[in-house]
């Protein structure tokens, strides 16, 4: 197997993680509590010690071996598809390395259960939103035509006017969702209410 199949298959790992991720974040749009009992109900099989190794383990890798192809491909690029590729790689290899250290952060040190109120409360504490609003809009929406992208080169076969509908669908796929996501967190699609510990650890930062 080479370096490239391993990346492939242990996306299978993390992409299977993030459409039930995505599925519990969009679960969000009919309210707080609904999205929490949709998380506490996955806990029970990503949270698994065996389980919650192996997709930790596949993000390390796929950030490793993903910023390698970044880089070693850097001169011999060109078009839009190996350009859309790295990118939307590169800005996934940034989110999961901040946003699985903070929540494995939030977890072991600030002592939080990690829910729903703690991925909203930046986008509830001025300036943080400008922060938090393109960071995770941009995460959801680089998974997508990350994905895309890979199945442009599975569609060897089909005619470029296809294959060009599949990245630019994913595209707008992934940015309806994400923005789906940004607003549901930011409060504008339903009442959300941000307790007053979690809204702390930002208020801590500003002195
Ligand atoms: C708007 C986008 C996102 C938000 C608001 C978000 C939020 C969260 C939250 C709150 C947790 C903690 C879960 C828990 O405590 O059980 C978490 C964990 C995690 N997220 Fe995300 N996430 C987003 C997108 C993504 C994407 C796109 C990926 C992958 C490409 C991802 C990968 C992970 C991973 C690997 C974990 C660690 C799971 C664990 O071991 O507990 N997230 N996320």
């Amino acid at each position: 197997m080479t370096l490239r199949d391993f990346h492939r298959t242990s996306a299978f790992v993390i992409v299977a993680f993030a459409a039930m991720h995505i599925a519990n974040h969009l679960a969000s749009l009919k309210g707080v509590s609904t999205h929490i009992a949709f998380m506490e109900i996955a806990r029970t099989v990503y949270r698994h010690w065996a389980i919650e190794s192996i997709l930790l383990f596949c993000v390390a890798f796929q950030v490793a071996s993903g910023l390698w192809f970044v880089i070693r491909g850097w001169s011999q690029r060109k078009g839009l598809i190996p350009w859309l590729q790295a990118g939307s790689g590169a800005y996934l290899a940034f989110f999961l390395l901040v946003h699985v250290g903070a929540v494995l952060f939030g977890r072991a040190v600030l002592q939080l259960d990690t829910n729903f109120y703690y991925a909203a409360a930046g986008l509830h504490v001025p300036p943080n939103q400008l922060f938090f609003a393109p960071y995770y809009f941009l995460a959801v929406t680089a998974l997508f035509t990350h994905l895309g992208c890979a199945a442009y080169w599975q569609l060897q076969t089909a005619s470029d006017s296809t294959r060009a509908f599949v990245v630019g669908g994913a595209i707008v796929a992934g940015g309806v969702i994400a923005l789906l996501i940004v607003l549901s967190l930011a409060g504008k699609l339903q009442p959300v209410k941000i307790p007053a510990n979690y809204k702390a650890t930002y208020a801590k930062q500003d002195g």
